[in-house]
């Protein structure tokens, strides 16, 4: 079940994050990516941010700011509003999606991915990618949510929560992280990312 663990660990590291401008890019052709030990394929994430149709969840994570610091390792940095106490346990599911362009996607897992109670995922991922950029809030983000403004800062992402994302099977992908708590939906936060292998990368004549 390679495409369970994959969508465990970019919800891993990716649940709070959001939304991404590629800042000024230092390097213009993504973080080296791809199952090691040939990093072959460029990935550059394009957006994490809220589901743009769902902007009234009680967790409301601003676009984060994406900036790639070098040719292995993006910076985020962003602020998550949560409007109230989640007092209930919180279940949330990795939707993933194969797209052509903005607007023609199909599934690419389906039915979505349960990963179950989100406190305790988070909690087993304290040392991942996740727990990673979680780490960089203040103030710290603890179960169960609290209302508040939590603010990520320079947290580092590198391509191991992608590293099953090949540009051989999609360009575009876009992953949907829905948690719900007492059957209602709590956030939606979507990631959108593109792969390159290196090949299509090389100009054509
Ligand atoms: C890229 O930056 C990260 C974080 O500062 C650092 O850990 C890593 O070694 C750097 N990689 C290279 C190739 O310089
Ligand atoms: C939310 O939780 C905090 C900490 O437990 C508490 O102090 C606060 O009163 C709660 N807010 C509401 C609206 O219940
Ligand atoms: C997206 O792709 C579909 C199918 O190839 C095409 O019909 C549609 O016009 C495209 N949309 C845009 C915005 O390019
Ligand atoms: C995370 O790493 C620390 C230090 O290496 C370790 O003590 C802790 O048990 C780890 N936590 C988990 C949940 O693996």
């Amino acid at each position: 079940m390679v495409y369970l663990s994959t969508a465990s660990s970019l919800l891993a590291a990716l649940i709070f994050a959001c939304a991404i401008h590629t800042g000024e890019p230092y390097f213009y052709n993504g973080i080296k990516s791809g199952l090691e030990p040939d990093l072959k394929h460029s990935l550059f994430l394009d957006r994490i941010g809220q589901c743009r149709w769902q902007r009234d969840l009680t967790v409301f994570l601003a676009d984060m700011r994406i900036a790639q610091q070098n040719n292995t390792h993006y910076v985020v940095s962003g602020v998550l509003r949560v409007r109230r106490n989640i007092t209930q346990p919180t279940t949330a599911t990795v939707s993933i999606e194969i797209c052509q362009n903005a607007t023609h996607c199909r599934p690419f897992v389906d039915p979505p991915v349960a990963v179950g109670d989100l406190c305790r995922f988070l909690c087993e991922q304290r040392n991942s990618s996740l727990g990673e950029v979680l780490g960089h809030s203040v103030p710290a983000l603890d179960c169960p949510l609290r209302e508040g403004v939590y603010r990520i800062n320079d947290a580092l992402v590198d391509y191991k929560p992608f590293r099953y994302f090949s540009p051989h099977v999609s360009k575009l992908w876009r992953i949907d992280l829905v948690g719900e708590s007492d059957r209602r939906r709590v956030f939606c936060v979507r990631i959108e990312l593109f792969v390159y292998s290196w090949e299509d990368m090389l100009p054509r004549y």
